[in-house]
């Protein structure tokens, strides 16, 4: 793990708006967020307590839905693939926190022209960045630049591989509504069940996903095709099935995933139509679902065949709510690794 270097006490600027926030985090000590596969439950726990504080910053009738715990800091928003939840959210997030923010995408930076990744990055840090929240096609690639680089380092997705925030922040609605669903405000996840459907295999989400929630005591069945399961789910500690309705029985959570057909390289099952009659989320797959089951989705959605309109839109969807569960994730993580991170070093 990098050394974390010393700076002024960010966490004594206060305003009267900040009352309510909690700055202080004994215990964290790490410097980037490239993954949840070699977090520990104690700091997933660290980022999901610390989350509430910056949601009611952003649900804030009067007064600004801003604090300045990033103030004078920069944030760099490094996307080399598209994204349009997880990009505008780490934007707002950042601003949120008051850091000053720029965003770049492949198209149109020098990346085009051949520069290597490293280069960019250093080109990029020699304008004195804080953060950099990358997303990029290779997995790996946020841990190589973790290992290089100074500034704090977010995997915003890489590849197949992960996405750690997107783990966090799907952990954290599920929490919320575990905690309403049993009336106790201090419930955890443990023995939740939540069953992951869909393209499993080129899935960064449901990777984070297994890692994150069975860390924090969930217990999670993967469902899919055949051809669109990894070859090692089962090393992951999780269950799996091709059966749909088996997946359902007993699950808490319905997450369903977007159909990648952008990383198929060949059909890997025999049509849409096939797809949606095996493994959709509809009304009638859901019968076979406890009635208190959320269902989520990472977006973005292909509508109709992961998961049918009616139940996207409708009452059990938390789907728009993962999306601003996100922003005040996003919030926790950047606040924990540079202000909790230089403080507890
Ligand atoms: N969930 C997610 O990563 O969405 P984007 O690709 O739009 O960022």
């Amino acid at each position: 793990m990098a050394k974390v270097p010393q700076t002024e006490p960010l966490l004594n600027r206060r305003s009267t708006d900040d009352a309510q926030v909690k700055t202080e985090v004994k215990g964290w000590t790490l410097k980037h967020l490239v993954g949840l596969e070699h977090i520990s439950r104690d700091e997933m726990e660290m980022v999901l307590d610390a989350a509430p504080q910056f949601l009611a910053v952003q649900q804030r009738e009067s007064g600004i839905k801003k604090v300045p715990l990033l103030q004078g800091r920069l944030v760099v928003n490094l996307f080399l693939e598209p994204s349009t939840r997880t990009r505008v959210s780490f934007e707002l997030a950042a601003k949120r926190l008051s850091a000053d923010t720029l965003t770049m995408s492949a198209s149109g930076s020098s990346v085009t022209k051949g520069e290597s990744l490293h280069d960019t990055l250093a080109t990029i840090e020699a304008m004195h960045t804080d953060i950099i929240v990358i997303r990029h096609a290779f997995a790996g690639a946020p841990d190589i630049l973790a290992e290089r680089h100074p500034s704090h380092i977010i995997n915003a997705g890489d590849g197949y591989h992960e996405h750690p925030t997107q783990g966090l922040l799907d952990a954290f609605t599920m929490r919320r509504h575990i905690r309403k669903l049993r009336d106790d405000p201090e419930a955890g996840l443990d023995g939740v069940r939540v069953a992951i459907i869909g393209d499993i295999a080129h899935s960064r989400v449901a990777r984070s996903n297994v890692w994150g929630l069975t860390k924090l005591g969930a217990s999670v069945v993967l469902c899919g095709p055949t051809t669109l399961m990894p070859m090692a789910a089962k090393q992951l500690g999780v269950d799996t099935t091709s059966n749909l309705r088996e997946a359902m029985d007993g699950a808490d959570v319905v997450y369903a995933l977007r159909m990648q057909t952008e990383r198929q390289a060949n059909s890997l099952f025999p049509s849409i139509r096939e797809y949606i009659r095996l493994f959709r989320v509809d009304g009638e797959s859901l019968k076979a679902a406890p009635e208190h089951a959320l269902i989520m989705h990472p977006g973005p959605m292909n509508r109709d065949i992961e998961l049918a309109s009616d139940i996207a839109d409708g009452p059990r969807s938390v789907v728009l709510e993962q999306v601003s569960n996100g922003v005040a994730i996003r919030m926790a993580v950047m606040h924990l690794l540079v202000n909790a991170s230089r403080a507890n070093a």
